[in-house]
């Protein structure tokens, strides 16, 4: 029979886990700061301090680039409404509550050294920035009821995307101090997706059935976080449009790497529950 768990219990087991992965990821994600990778010498006063305000001729960036970074700030400037959320199911003890802060910074740090960049270059207009930041934060965000495990998962598919997004951002390599930044959030993103995917495989060792029927339900109803652009427009399609984030890439880039290493095609000990959802998943993907 298998054994359903529920969330205090996933909670309490997975504590030595989070300690562990939690203790790992620090030492592998700290070793930058956002200021280092900012060319303040670039910056000017805009003209409430005597200077010159923002016109569309200052930006040396592509439309693409300027977009992948917008988008990339606007989601990271969203955190507090992604912390309300998580802290909802992830707030209950020591390292559960140490990692919602350590990650909380980190998306922080990742807003800090855009936004930092975006003003001292000129790259995008600050009034239309902070418009849209406003109105996004106002809208906030909420996740769908979720269990602990989908949760997870979620989480780990989420930072994977990310990762991606920036990968591609570098990619465009038009500018090498925007390609060094997003590659910086891409290492941050993959190890944060990291952290995530070692808890689902702790999860899927306590209670498999139930884990391989999260990862089916969250793949299947997964969507990456969107924002409302500046002058309207979901950046969803855009970024698909400009082929910084391709849903048609998904299974490939985001799916794949995470089902190889939780060995779900190979898995030897789920019941009939477990098998139903990776049948569901296979004709998924
Ligand atoms: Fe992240």
């Amino acid at each position: 029979m298998p054994i359903e768990k529920n969330d205090s219990q996933l909670l309490s087991e997975l504590v030595p886990v989070v300690e562990e992965n939690l203790t790992r990821h620090i030492a592998e994600a700290d070793g930058w700061q956002p200021h280092d990778l900012v060319p303040w010498d670039q910056g000017k006063n805009f003209a409430f301090m005597g200077g010159t305000d923002w016109s569309a001729d200052q930006t040396s960036l592509s439309e693409v680039e300027s977009l992948a970074l917008t988008v990339g700030v606007l989601v990271a400037d969203n955190l507090p409404a992604y912390h309300r959320e998580i802290a909802k199911h992830l707030a209950l003890m020591g390292p559960w509550w140490r990692w919602v802060g350590r990650w909380t910074a980190e998306e922080n740090r990742q807003s800090i050294v855009l936004r930092n960049y975006l003003m001292v270059t000129r790259a995008v207009d600050p009034v239309a920035l902070e418009r849209a930041r406003m109105d996004e934060m106002v809208r906030g965000y909420a996740m769908a009821p979720m269990h602990l495990i989908e949760m997870l998962v979620n989480s780990a598919l989420e930072e994977k995307a990310a990762a991606v997004r920036h990968h591609n951002t570098a990619a465009l390599g038009e500018d090498p101090l925007v390609a060094m930044i997003a590659e910086r959030l891409a290492a941050d993103d993959d190890l944060q997706s990291l952290f995530y995917r070692n808890l689902v495989e702790a999860a899927l060792e306590l209670a498999p059935d139930q884990t391989v029927q999260a990862v089916a339900s969250r793949i299947a109803a997964f969507d990456v976080p969107s924002v409302v652009l500046p002058g309207g427009g979901s950046s969803t399609a855009v970024l698909a449009e400009a082929g910084i984030y391709d849903l048609a890439e998904q299974g490939e880039k985001v799916f794949s790497p995470l089902l190889r290493s939780w060995n779900i095609a190979t898995r030897t000990d789920l019941g009939p529950e477990g098998d139903q959802a990776r049948e569901e998943l296979s004709a998924l993907l």
